[in-house]
This record gives C-alpha cells, sequence and structure tokens, in this order.
C-alpha cells in the first residue's frame, strides 16, 4: 500500500471522447501540444511531476532568499555531500544545465564521451561540446522480452576494448545512467559499476554518473544483487557515489522536487571552471538558478526518497501496471523497471510501416480512447524520411513510455490505464498510423505536426 495519506488534491480533467477528438485535430495530432486541462492521466514524464510531502513543503516555508550563503543552500549542501561524499557540490536548476556545465568545461571538439546509454539532454550537450556520445548497451539490453535484472548495464567488454583501442587516447569520460532510462529504465548493476569505475582509473578517464534515479536503482539492486541484499538503499546509493569521481543530477526524479538539480565533483580544478560557468551562466554558486525554498525541498525530498517503503511501493505500482498491460496483450520492455513502462507498439501495431510511427499512432489511441498521454520512443523519436515522407533511417524499435509520476496516482488510475490498452489491443489492426505533414530540423518530435494515414484494406 501507499506509505502515506493524501491531504491534498487536485481535480482530474475529464473531458468527452469528443472534446479529445476535436482537442488531436486541434494539435494537428502532436501530443506534446495538449493544454494540460485535456488530459485526464499525464504518463508523459515522472520528471518534475511528483507530489511533495508535508515536509518538504515546510522545509520549503524554511526557505532563506539570500543572493549568497543562504542557510537553505548550506543545509543542501549537507544533505548532498552526506549522500555522495563529493568534495564539491554545485546546484544548478536542472540536469541539463548540470550537463551544460560540466561538458562545456570538461569537452573539447574531437573527444568522445562512452555512457551505457545517454539520455538525449545528455547526447545533445555532450554534442553542443563538439564530442561525440557513444553508447555501450550491454548485449541482454538488446533482448526486449528478456527478464535479465541489470539490462542497463555497461557492456564491459567493449569498453576495455575502446579504452586500449586506437580511440582510446580521446575518450573524456564515461557516463553511467543511472537508471538507463534510454534503455527501457533498466538498472544498473553494483558489479558493473565497480569494474567500470577501476577500468576508468586503470585508463586514467573521469568517470561520472549520471544520477537522476539513482534511489530507484538503489532499490532493485537490494532486490537482484545477492551481494547487497542486506544493504538498505541508501547504502547502496552512498556506496554508489563514491564508485565515481563526479555525477551530475536532475533532482525532478529522485529528489522529488519540481524544479532543481546539481553536480558533484572531486576535482577541485574542474570544479573551480565548472563554478565559474555557473556562476555567469545560471546563478552564484550558493543558489545555482534555484529559489532556496527549492534547495530546502531537494534536501529534504533526497532523505525520503531512499526510503524503503516508498520504493517497494513503488516498484510494486510499476509491477501492478505491467501485470494490467500484459494481461491486456501488450508486451513491454522487461523486466518492467520503476519510473516507466515501455509499451512495444511496434509488436502490437505490424500492420503500420516504422515511417507511419506505430508508437505514435498508439499514443494517439491512448489518448483517444482514455485521455492518456505518453511519449512516443520510436521513428518519430529518432528515425528520418526523405522529402516524400520514404524512409531513410528507423528507430531500432517501436515503443511508447508511459512515465510514472512520484506519489501523484493510485492503482485506480493505472487500472485505467490498463483497461484502455485493452481496448485498444483488441482491435489493434484497425488503428492506423501518421505520416508528418511539418517537422523542425532537430528534436522533431516536440515541434512536428501530422496527419493521420488510413489503415489499408
Ligand atoms: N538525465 C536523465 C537520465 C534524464 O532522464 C533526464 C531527463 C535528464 C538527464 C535531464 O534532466 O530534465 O532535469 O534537465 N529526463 C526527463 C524524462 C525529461 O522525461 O525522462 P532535466
Amino acid at each position: 500500500m501507499e506509505p502515506y495519506r493524501i491531504k491534498v488534491v487536485e481535480p482530474i480533467p475529464q473531458p468527452t471522447r469528443q472534446q479529445r477528438e476535436e482537442a488531436l485535430k486541434r494539435v494537428h495530432y502532436n501530443l506534446f501540444d495538449l493544454r494540460a486541462e485535456e488530459v485526464t492521466i499525464d504518463l508523459l514524464t515522472d520528471s518534475g511531476t511528483g507530489a511533495l510531502s508535508a515536509a518538504q513543503l515546510a522545509a520549503g516555508m524554511a526557505g532563506d532568499e539570500s543572493y549568497s550563503g543562504s542557510r537553505s543552500f548550506y543545509r543542501f549542501h549537507e544533505a548532498v555531500t552526506e549522500l555522495t561524499g563529493y568534495a564539491h557540490i554545485l546546484p544548478a536548476h536542472q540536469g541539463r544545465a548540470a550537463e551544460r556545465i560540466l561538458f562545456s568545461t570538461l569537452l573539447e571538439p574531437g573527444r568522445i564521451v562512452l555512457a551505457n546509454t545517454h539520455f538525449d539532454t545528455t547526447r545533445a550537450n555532450v554534442e553542443l561540446a563538439g564530442a561525440e556520445a557513444r553508447d555501450l548497451p550491454c548485449a541482454e539490453a538488446r533482448n526486449l522480452d528478456s527478464p535479465a535484472p541489470f539490462k542497463g548495464n555497461i557492456d564491459l567488454d567493449a569498453l576495455t576494448a575502446t579504452l586500449a583501442g586506437p580511440d582510446g587516447s580521446r575518450v573524456a569520460m564515461v557516463v553511467m545512467t543511472i537508471t538507463n532510462n534510454g534503455g527501457g529504465g533498466q538498472p544498473v548493476s553494483m558489479d558493473n559499476l565497480k569494474r567500470t569505475s577501476a577500468l576508468c582509473r586503470q585508463y586514467g578517464v573521469p568517470f561520472f554518473l549520471d544520477a537522476a534515479r539513482f534511489a530507484e536503482n538503489a532499490w532493485l539492486v537490494t532486490r537482484h544483487e545477492a551481494a547487497y541484499r542486506d544493504r538498505t538503499p541508501r547504502q547502496v546509493a552512498e556506496e554508489a557515489f563514491r564508485l565515481a569521481d563526479g555525477c551530475m543530477m536532475s533532482a525532478k526524479k529522485d529528489a522529488i522536487v519540481h524544479i532543481g538539480g546539481f553536480i558533484g565533483l572531486n576535482d577541485p580544478e574542474l570544479a573551480q571552471r565548472c563554478e565559474l560557468l555557473l556562476i555567469a551562466t545560471e546563478g552564484f554558486a550558493t543558489y545555482g538558478g534555484l529559489a532556496g525554498r527549492d534547495l530546502d525541498m531537494m534536501a529534504q525530498g533526497l532523505t525520503e526518497v531512499t526510503e524503503p517503503s516508498y520504493l517497494a511501493e513503488r516498484a510494486d505500482v510499476a509491477a501492478h501496471l505491467a501485470h494490467r498491460v500484459r494481461a491486456a496483450g501488450v508486451d513491454i520492455i522487461e523486466p518492467p523497471g520503476m519510473h516507466a513502462l515501455y509499451l512495444n507498439a511496434g509488436r502490437l501495431l505490424p500492420h503500420i510501416p516504422p515511417h507511419h510511427f506505430p508508437g505514435h499512432a498508439l499514443a494517439c489511441q491512448l489518448y483517444l480512447e482514455g485521455g492518456i498521454r505518453s511519449a512516443e520512443l520510436g521513428s518519430l523519436y529518432l528515425g528520418e524520411e526523405d522529402e516524400q515522407g520514404n524512409p531513410v533511417k528507423s528507430a531500432p524499435y517501436e515503443l511508447v513510455r508511459l512515465a510514472l509520476p512520484r506519489r501523484v496516482y493510485t492503482r485506480s488510475h493505472y487500472d485505467h490505464v490498463g483497461d484502455t490498452l485493452a481496448r485498444i489491443a483488441k482491435r489493434a489492426d484497425s488503428v492506423h498510423g501518421f505520416r508528418i505533414v511539418e517537422q523542425s530540423p532537430i528534436l522533431r518530435h516536440f515541434r512536428a505536426t501530422l496527419a493521420p494515414v488510413p489503415v489499408e484494406s
């Protein structure tokens, strides 16, 4: 059961089917352009969408809004230092700001960043710094149906080969994303983290965590890694941070706040250079673009997020939804992680070719049928077509992500998602695809406009 009770509520919009049809047409079938009041269950992201606890709100009330040296900063600093052990902590307004500051300080054109899988803003910030973002996911990750517990791991053989090979001298850093959002929300084992850390030390390459979901990773380690069964998630998390030379954190996930982030570093010289860029572009080093109340709410959230009862319930809710989705006849990336389920839309809608976007088709149906907003992670996001709309490149998988906001929706909300999917799956062959009408040159899924392509009979 949920280890909390609810004392503040927000009504959920319940537009009619006709209103949803009209809304979809109005936004040219781009779900990002819906107004929140048109969405019944919003599973677009788990980022910044969580519910604050009473203790977080109270901490926010105690926020000290001094421009420099605020009490809030020192409380935040102490909480993050105790958790991570890093010598230098720089606040930033969100994860991608932390990425930009770290990468533009550490990277140069021609350098390479290796990762289990870069999240899309992480990749974008590596590339903006002129460097190459290279993913080395483990072999198990390629089998979406395999229930292997640590499919977020980096491929250690490929990592060793790259570090020892001709590109080795160009590797500027190794990033481990925990949990691996771009790779189905799968966790990374402590064994994989330790071996990566040792390899980085051996080759003299800095090792960083993208720690957005560090607590969920730690929970899955306590469940599935024999050597950690008797540890608390907090102990696992503390150990994980100490295996790396630093971290970037989007606090909008596992600090359960609406905005916030930070960089943790051990290297004093790097910290000093990052701090100068932080001051020039985010804000002074004791607030980093945040209000004092945000820093206090982060500090409190970081203590709540590793509570075993909170994490157990979060995993259980994801498993509950996974069960409903499988019962509806829809496959997911197995095993279900904690922050999201990834639906295998390509398999559910085999009659829709990748360049007519099966994932997007399913996401639109989820909205039309149940007012549910999700995110396509398929060929609309990763593919490419020529001027005539013929395929040039398609995504490896056609997926739809159902992200689970923290402490927001209950099992009955997720049952509605399961029921909606079951209705769609029953007449999957009548679901139609889409073609792009207009698109932007980069990150096209955010701004593209689309039109339906009728099902061929
Ligand atoms: N790293 C990871 C692993 C992420 O999932 C995200 C954001 C970021 C970095 C960037 O952080 O949003 O605070 O700037 N992920 C969100 C998502 C947007 O929906 O998965 P940010």
